[in-house]
């Protein structure tokens, strides 16, 4: 999932404003235009309210530099909430023209195409201008309003604003994506105010999620309209007068707080609130919403309901859903996370298994109050619990069965539509049919970079460009090779599924956690993960840890993979290993627990004051080469650290090294990559592969280990730029120049132990320059290297490193 990850970041459309216009122009008269992008032309410039609150012109969608917006928005609060659009199918490219015309406003395009105008005028246009509420208007000779954006609306409603029957809010494609969305708000000719969603691109109407119940009848009043009032109210005034309010919730004052009521592209109408005089960290906040629980409340029976089919909804704390697939499940276009999930495995009536045994095929995924409540073909009762899982088992059509109220078994059948968490089920069960066997798995999404070719592609495209491409390639490509990884892990996982899922980690409430570490009180460390904080917990005896809490964690294809990670994390145990404990997964925070070490990191221990012993340094530099080969060749599935450095590894009581944070390089690549391309721009620990369009393999860990084990060698950092005598800096460069010169000694300065142990020593210094070889083909294995650090393989005289002197400036 990294590689969406990716692209989301790059792609997101972030909206940055253009050509604010503040001189106070409020008033504009037929002639006048306004041109998308000339930046520097005071004529280009519109309008603003006359209090300033709001303003008229082009917005610049930064996703495609060139394209722009005609829309309303607030004018003094930096992020630029729009509040009205126009030209939402066809974005304005640069040098479009708006056009003030005694028929309304007219945009078109450089290239003379009419883009969009204004509609249904009944009387020439001679002037126009933006009021204090955010409303435009053009008026007619005697200051009539001809055509307003308040009679007009999108999404958002504004204070002062009125919505007579048959007006209509539509929601946006997705937060940043003003294309027409699926949800609508629509105050019907019969005075009832509903919402519903529609089936794109028809738009067909599907039934209502929301009703305000306002319509004629023995016991109330049909509505007349919904009005939005100066004092922020919003009500349905019916026809006897009465007011329906919308909410029960109190009033906000509309002098000190911008309110606009929108609705949401996830189909929830809320009003927010902002702080008029400030500087606005704080933004918008919820004041209200409707409906209550998008993701149960009323009917949603037609299309996918909220969220995408097979899909998860579940409403967080602002009142608005989040969509999650299942697991096994996952997104079929990894970039809209409210979209439709697909199985990673073959589903359905196919040959084998009709031939096969079900049981062997199939297990169960257990979800507690989840429910696809109209996807059923089929109701049992009364039936067990076991027999309905039977059921669903033998029975190819059936790909999860709901058991309920202690004798009823749903079975639902693909695609499965408006699923939600809904704690009022009082605890049913959905046993969701998952396949046993990986070879039935799906081929990867083509999103993956598979293939070494593709990834050089990828490379020869973007390198030799600017410096910022390269670091976003770096990231690209150690993203997808983590991700490459994480899919082949997943294949394997499957297998093991039935244990994996149970790894004996412990899951831990936020609350123990804080309380453990005293209120995050005491850190142990930070790096690119996020901050380690000590604690002390209880876990049958009382237990030290190190409790980290992790950065980056907003992104829902990370937080999906937290838990995949941590099933193969779980499942490592090796002396050279920190063990993960638990881990804790509460609102937006990601923890993990891990075995406190009581003797800090090989990087304080090495680079601080005093050398540690020749012996010491000999078993620490043993044990992290055993548990790489650990991590490498003899733990389940492959895990490649990526970071192996001083800081990595730790020690535990007894001074065994013990390397940390494997496994969460591709958990928390993002960060990770970033961190690793800036600091590494001149050598470091980084294999050179990873500067050049090359696959990523573990070599790159041996290369790490390489830099590690000469700087165990030497007691000093690989780079040391501060160091009188230039052919020194570079630790790895220097280490075989004095190879070469026969002048080892140099290494290691007057370490007496080191220099009694001359043969052992020699073999080190060859080993670490084996490893740090600029072409992995040459590098060895990490079981061989243990093997040569065993003796029990001689030891081969090395190549020069690097062959060809390679700059690694990103320039
Ligand atoms: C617009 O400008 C005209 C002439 O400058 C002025 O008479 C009129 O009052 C203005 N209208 C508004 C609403 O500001
Ligand atoms: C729009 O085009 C003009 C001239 O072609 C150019 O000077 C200006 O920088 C462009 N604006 C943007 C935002 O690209
Ligand atoms: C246009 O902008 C320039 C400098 O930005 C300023 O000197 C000039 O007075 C402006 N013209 C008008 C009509 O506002
Ligand atoms: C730009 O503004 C100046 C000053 O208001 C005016 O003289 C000039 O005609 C304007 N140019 C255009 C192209 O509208
Ligand atoms: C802006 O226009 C709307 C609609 O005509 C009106 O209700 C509102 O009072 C106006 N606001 C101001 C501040 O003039
Ligand atoms: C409202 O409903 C009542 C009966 O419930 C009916 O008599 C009356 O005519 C209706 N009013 C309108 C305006 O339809
Ligand atoms: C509607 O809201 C207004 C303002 O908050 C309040 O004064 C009024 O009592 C409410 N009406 C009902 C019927 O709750
Ligand atoms: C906004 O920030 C500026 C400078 O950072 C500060 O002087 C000012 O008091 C702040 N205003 C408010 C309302 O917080
Ligand atoms: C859940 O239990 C409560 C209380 O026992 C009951 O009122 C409610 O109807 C139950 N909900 C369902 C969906 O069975």
């Amino acid at each position: 999932m990294a590689m969406p990850l990716l692209l989301f970041l790059i792609f997101s459309l972030k909206l940055i404003p253009i050509s604010i216009l503040c001189q106070s122009i409020s008033n504009i008269t037929i002639g006048a235009s306004l041109s998308a992008g000339t930046n520097n032309n005071n004529n280009s410039s519109w309008m603003s309210s006359p209090n300033g609150d709001f303003a008229f012109g082009f917005i610049k969608l930064e996703q495609d530099t060139n394209l722009f917006l005609l829309s309303i928005w607030y004018a003094k609060i930096p992020d630029k909430t729009i509040v009205w659009y126009a030209n939402t199918d066809t974005p304005a490219s640069n040098g479009s023209i708006l056009e003030l015309t005694s028929n309304g406003l007219v945009l078109t395009a450089s290239n003379g195409e009419q883009i969009w105008k204004t509609e249904g005028l009944n009387a020439r246009v001679s002037r126009a201008m933006l009021n204090d509420s955010g409303n435009f208007v053009l008026m007619d000779d005697n200051f009539a309003n001809v055509w307003e954006t308040f009679h007009n609306p999108r999404d958002t409603l504004l204070p002062t604003q009125v919505m007579q029957k048959g007006g209509k809010l539509s929601s946006r494609l997705k937060e940043n994506d003003f294309k027409k969305g699926k949800f609508e708000f629509f105050l019907q000719d019969d005075g009832n105010l509903v919402m519903y969603s529609v089936n794109l691109p028809s738009g067909y109407v599907n039934d209502n999620y929301y009703t305000s119940g306002t319509v004629n009848s023995s016991a109330s009043s049909a509505g007349t309209k919904l009005v939005f009032d100066m004092y922020g109210d919003m009500y349905i005034l019916r026809e006897n007068n009465e007011k329906h309010n919308l909410s029960e919730e109190g009033r906000v004052s509309t002098t000190q707080y911008y309110l606009r009521a929108s609705l949401n592209f996830d189909g929830v109408f809320t009003l927010y609130q902002h702080p008029k005089n400030s500087n606005s960290s704080d933004g918008w906040s919820t004041v209200w919403s409707i409906p209550d629980n998008i993701c149960t409340y009323g009917v949603l029976n037609q299309g996918s309901g909220v969220c995408g089919y097979n899909s998860i909804c579940t409403l967080k704390n602002d009142k608005r859903p989040s969509c999650e697939c299942p697991k096994w499940y996952s997104l079929i276009d990894p970039n809209d996370p409210y979209g439709s999930c697909k199985p990673d495995f073959v589903q359905g009536c196919s040959e084998d298994e009709l031939s096969n045994n079900k049981k062997d095929l199939y297990d169960f995924e257990v979800l507690i109050d989840t429910d696809w409540p109209y996807s059923d073909y089929v109701l049992q009762k009364p039936f067990t619990e076991e027999n309905c899982k039977q059921s669903c088992m033998e029975d190819c059509m059936c790909s999860v069965a709901i058991f309920r109220l202690g004798d009823s078994c749903w079975k639902k059948k693909m695609p499965l539509s408006n699923g939600r968490v809904d704690s009022g089920l009082n605890g049913s069960k959905a046993f969701m049919k998952v396949r046993k066997d990986s070879s039935f798995l799906l081929p990867p999404p083509t999103i993956v970079i598979k293939k070494r070719k593709t990834l050089i592609l990828v490379g020869s495209v973007l390198f030799g460009s600017s410096a910022f491409l390269n670091l976003v390639l770096i990231g690209l490509i150690w993203l997808s090779t983590c991700y490459v990884f994480v899919y082949k892990k997943k294949l394997r996982r499957v297998n093991q599924r039935d244990y994996a899922v149970k790894t004996n980690l412990r899951c831990f409430a936020y609350e123990e956690l804080k309380e453990a570490t005293n209120g995050f009180d005491k850190e142990l460390g930070r790096g690119g993960f996020g901050v380690v904080y000590e604690g002390v917990i209880n876990i049958g005896s009382t237990t030290r840890v190190a409790v980290k809490k992790l950065n980056n964690f907003l992104l829902q294809e990370v937080e999906k993979e937290f838990k995949n990670e941590l099933n193969v994390i779980g499942l490592t145990h090796h002396k050279n290993l920190v063990r993960v404990i638990g881990f804790c997964e509460a609102e937006s925070e990601r923890l993990l627990v891990f075995e406190y070490m009581s003797n800090g990191t090989l990087a304080s221990l090495l680079f601080n004051g005093e050398k540690p012993s020749w012996k010491l340094r000999l078993q620490i530099a043993f044990g992290i080469a055993r548990g790489l080969l650990y991590l490498h060749e003899e733990c389940s599935t492959q895990i490649i650290h990526c970071d192996i450095k001083p800081q990595n590894i730790l020690l535990d009581d007894y001074h065994n090294a013990r390397i940390s944070d494997f496994g969460l390089s591709k958990l928390l690549n993002m960060n990770q990559s970033k961190t690793n391309t800036v600091i590494r721009g001149t050598k470091g620990y980084v294999a050179p592969e990873w500067f050049k369009n090359m696959p990523i393999t573990s070599k790159v860990d041996v290369y790490s280990f390489g830099v590690l084990l000469l700087e165990i060698i030497s007691c000093r950092r690989n780079v040391e730029l501060e160091t009188e005598n230039e052919e020194k800096e570079i630790l790895t460069d220097w280490a075989y120049d004095c190879y070469k010169d026969g002048n080892l000694d140099a290494l290691v300065e007057n370490d007496k132990e080191a220099l009694e142990d001359k043969k052992n020593f020699v073999k080190l210094v060859i080993i670490g320059i084996w490893c740090v070889q600029e072409d992995p083909s040459l590098r060895p294995s990490i079981k061989k290297v243990t093997q040569m650090l065993e003796g029990v393989v001689e030891v081969q005289v090395p190549p020069c490193p690097s062959p060809i002197s390679i700059q690694y400036s990103l320039d």
